[in-house]
C-alpha cells in the first residue's frame, strides 16, 4: 500500500459520494479527502459470508480498496471479538461497525455545522472514529468531544484518531447521559440509534442548536430524526425519510425473550390489519409509536407461519396466523398488544398513510411524542 493509492481511492470516494449526492458542500468534500479511513481500520474488519463472518486483516492484498468503498464495515462481534480474534468463521451479531461513508458523510452534512460549532458526538466506533476524524478536519479537534460506551473501543479509536494527528476529547461513558463537562454544545450528532431521545441531550444543547439521532425500535423500523432545541428546552423536529438504521445505544437493546408463552391459549378473533402490513417499513414504525416495547419474530411449522409479537417486559403476546385469506389474531398477557397497533395502524391508514418525512416529533422533559399529519 502506498500513500499514492490511498489518495486515489479517497478522491474516487469523494466523486462517488457527490455523485449519489450524499457529499454536498466543499467543506465536507476537502475532509473526506484528506482523512484516511484506513488508518481507522488497520485492525482489519469482518466481511459476510452467507450467515457468517469473516476476517479480513490489514494484510490483506484487497483490505485498502475495501475500506474506501462506500460499505459499512463490520469491527467487532457479540460485543469483544475483534477480527485479530478470528480464524475461520464466526456465526454471531455485530456490535460495532465503521459506518457507511455514505451515511456518515450525509449526516454530517445534515449537522449543518458552522466555523467554531462545538458538536458532541455519541458513538465513537470501535477501532474506527472515522466520523470523529471527519468532525476534527471540518472544525479542529479541539471543538470536538465524543462518548463512546466501551473503553477498548473508545482507546482504539483514540489510536486511530492520534494516527491522523487528531486529538479529540474522547469520553468513555454511556453517550445517553451526553457529557455535561463539555456542555453546551451547538450539535450533538448519535450514530448509535436510541428508542427515545434523552432529555440530557437537549439539556446541553445550546437553544436553536440541533440534535441529529436516529429513532429505532424492536421491530426494526428506523428512521433519522432532525431536532431544533428551543429556548424552553424542548425540541422540534422531523424525520428525514432516509431508512437509515444503526447499531442501538447499548442501554435500549432489547431483553431476551425468555420462555415463549403458548401461543395457543387467548381468545381467537379476526383482525382488519393483517401481520404482512408490517413487512413495510412505514407501517412498521408506526405499529412500533403504539407498542414500543415490542419485539416481532415469526414461528414456521407445518401448520404454516405465526406471526409472533412479544412485549417481554409487559408479558404480553400477540399471534398473528393467515387463514384461508382471513387474518386471525390471539393475545395474551394484562395488555392486548395487537389492538394498540392495529388502532394506530388503521388510523395512519386512515389518514392516507403519510410517509415517515411528514411526521412530527416534539421531546419534552415528559418524553417524545411523534405524530403524523391528518387531512
Ligand atoms: C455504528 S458504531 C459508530 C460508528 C462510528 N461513529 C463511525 O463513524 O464509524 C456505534 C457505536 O456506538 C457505541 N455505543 C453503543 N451504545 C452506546 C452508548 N450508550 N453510549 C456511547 N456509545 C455507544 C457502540 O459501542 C459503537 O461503537
Amino acid at each position: 500500500m502506498t500513500v499514492t493509492d490511498s489518495t486515489a481511492l479517497r478522491r474516487e470516494l469523494v466523486d462517488r459520494l457527490t455523485a449519489d449526492g450524499a457529499l454536498r458542500s466543499e467543506p465536507w468534500r476537502a475532509a473526506v479527502e484528506a482523512v484516511p479511513r484506513h488508518k481507522f481500520l488497520r485492525d482489519g474488519f469482518f466481511r459476510r459470508f452467507g450467515d457468517a463472518w469473516q476476517p479480513v486483516p490489514a494484510d490483506r492484498e484487497d483490505w485498502l480498496e475495501h475500506c474506501y468503498t462506500d460499505e459499512s464495515l463490520v469491527t467487532q462481534i457479540a460485543g469483544t471479538i475483534v477480527p485479530g480474534d478470528i480464524r475461520g468463521e464466526i456465526l454471531r451479531e455485530p456490535t460495532s461497525s465503521s459506518t457507511l461513508p455514505s451515511l456518515v458523510v450525509q449526516m454530517l452534512e445534515d449537522l449543518q455545522v458552522q466555523d467554531g460549532d462545538r458538536v458532541l458526538e455519541i458513538g465513537t466506533g470501535t477501532g474506527t472514529g472515522y466520523s470523529t476524524g471527519l468532525l476534527c478536519h471540518r472544525l479542529g479537534d479541539g471543538l470536538v468531544t465524543s462518548v463512546e460506551v466501551d473503553a477498548e473501543v473508545s482507546r482504539r479509536a483514540g489510536i486511530g484518531l492520534g494516527a491522523c494527528g487528531y486529538f479529540p476529547d474522547l469520553v468513555v461513558g454511556d453517550g445517553l447521559a451526553g457529557h455535561p463537562d463539555g456542555a453546551p454544545y451547538d450539535r450533538l450528532v448519535a450514530t448509535c440509534g436510541v428508542r427515545e431521545v434523552p432529555h440530557t441531550w437537549l439539556e446541553q444543547t445550546k437553544p436553536g442548536g440541533m440534535v441529529l439521532a436516529t429513532l429505532c425500535g424492536w421491530m426494526h423500523s428506523s428512521e433519522l430524526a432532525q431536532l431544533t432545541v428551543g429556548h424552553d428546552g424542548v425540541a422540534h423536529g422531523r424525520f428525514l425519510g432516509r431508512q437509515v438504521s444503526f447499531m442501538l445505544a447499548r442501554p435500549h437493546l432489547p431483553p431476551p425473550l425468555g420462555i415463549l408463552p403458548d401461543f395457543e391459549s387467548g381468545e381467537e378473533r379476526s383482525t382488519r390489519v393483517g401481520a404482512d402490513v408490517l413487512d413495510d417499513w412505514d407501517a412498521r414504525f408506526v405499529a412500533q409509536l403504539a407498542a414500543p416495547r415490542t419485539q416481532r419474530l415469526s414461528l414456521t411449522s407445518a401448520d404454516g407461519t405465526r406471526h409472533v409479537l412479544v412485549d417481554v417486559e409487559a408479558g404480553a403476546w400477540a399471534a398473528l396466523a393467515l387463514d384461508r385469506e382471513q387474518w386471525t389474531v390471539r393475545q395474551g398477557g394484562p395488555v392486548p398488544l395487537w389492538d394498540a397497533m392495529e388502532d394506530h395502524l388503521l388510523r395512519w391508514q386512515t389518514d392516507g398513510s403519510p410517509a415517515l418525512d411528514r411526521f412530527e416529533i416534539v421531546i419534552t422533559p415528559q418524553g417524545q411524542r411523534v405524530t403524523w399529519p391528518t387531512p
